[in-house]
């Protein structure tokens, strides 16, 4: 006996309806964030947590079914089996380890290239026709080892990039003019860490562009506070990591904001790392760094053509030259 009784002569489900599925890989600090995320903010049907550890993969499985009452409906697996994927749209990487305090992000490289060598040809077997959205640190080299280990077109291969720092550089530009962030129009580019690149020319409040106004009402601003903004961008990765010993609610709605984009086909303009050579005179080489690209279902859709000073874009390059030194060392 049905718990319902069936209700007679309905039309079939809509075709048109999609089923939305996301597969989280590494259930430590920042994939939980990312997923908790993902489940307040209703953007998939399912949502399939991967990692190495079993006993905590299923507490944490456990822990989020445990909500179901206050969420919206979505299905959430666990496995330690890639076969989990199958059928994901998005699958988001944050599998690896993370930096002690004082540690750079370049640094974990070689550690989280070997989880890559197994964890990405896994995925791309399994989930042939998804979106890869990589989140492990140094993010632009393994957005860039992601890309060749899956196979996948450029535009279905995306690092998180500096989607994160933007925020923070919004945050501090809307603190220090006392306005809502979601005012500030403002993107950090380059490599997510030590050698990004703040696009001062570009930064509008309210649709004023501010360097401009401030010229032409001959008000006077200092580089100096300039730069100083930009280095609290830098520096406050490591200020959180020596305070709490790792980052995880920012990126969890940088990552959830990415996701939305991606699978909604929002159309909308973030800094993430995509395929960079070609564009802003980047040369030498294949390289994955920030750039304002638009997402949609399709993935990475454009880069917007954003006006660059000189300076700008040859700190960008040089950003360029950095992440490529470090790739240099890698073989793939
Ligand atoms: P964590 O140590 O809390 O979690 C890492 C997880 O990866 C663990 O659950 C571990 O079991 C799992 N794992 C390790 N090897 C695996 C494998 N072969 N297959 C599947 N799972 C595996 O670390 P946390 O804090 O979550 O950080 C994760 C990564 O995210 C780090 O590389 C960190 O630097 C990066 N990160 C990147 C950010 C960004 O803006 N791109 C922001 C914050 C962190
Ligand atoms: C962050 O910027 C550590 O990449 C990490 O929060």
């Amino acid at each position: 006996q049905a718990f319902f009784k069936p209700i007679q002569n309905t039309a079939p489900p809509s075709p048109t309806k999609r089923h939305t599925k996301i597969a989280v890989v590494g259930v430590g600090n920042v994939g939980m964030a990312i997923a908790q995320t993902i489940l307040t903010q209703d953007l998939a049907d399912e949502l399939a947590l991967i990692d190495a550890k079993p006993d905590k993969l299923r507490g944490e499985m456990l822990d989020l079914q445990h909500a179901a009452a206050f969420l919206p409906r979505t299905k959430i697996s666990a496995s330690v089996d890639y076969a989990l994927a199958a059928g994901s749209d998005l699958c988001i990487v944050t599998a690896g380890a993370r930096q002690i305090p004082g540690e750079s992000r370049l640094n974990l490289l070689q550690r989280n290239v070997a989880l890559f060598r197994a964890i990405v040809p896994a995925l791309a077997r399994h989930a042939p026709e998804s979106i890869l959205l990589i989140v492990s640190n140094p993010v632009d080299v393994l957005t860039y080892v992601a890309w060749k280990l899956s196979g996948f077109p450029s535009n279905r291969v995306v690092g998180s990039g500096t989607n994160l720092d933007s925020s923070r550089f919004r945050f501090l530009i809307a603190d220090h003019l006392d306005v809502n962030a979601q005012d500030v129009q403002a993107y950090i580019v380059g490599e997510h860490g030590d050698s990004s690149v703040a696009l001062w020319s570009s930064i509008s409040v309210g649709g004023v562009p501010v360097l401009s106004f401030l010229e032409k009402q001959q008000i006077a601003y200092e580089k100096k506070t300039l730069e100083e903004i930009h280095k609290e961008v830098v520096d406050c990765a490591y200020e959180v990591i020596s305070l709490k010993g790792y980052t995880s609610w920012a990126i969890g709605y940088s990552v959830a904001n990415l996701a939305r984009a991606l699978l909604r086909d929002q159309r909308s303009i973030h800094p993430v790392s995509v395929l960079a050579r070609g564009f802003f005179g980047i040369e030498g080489g294949d390289v994955f760094l920030s750039l304002p690209a638009q997402l949609g279902r399709g993935g990475v859709l454009g880069v917007t053509n954003v006006h660059l000073t000189e300076e700008e874009a040859a700190r960008l390059r040089d950003s360029a030259r950095t992440i490529l030194e470090v790739q240099g060392q890698l073989d793939l």
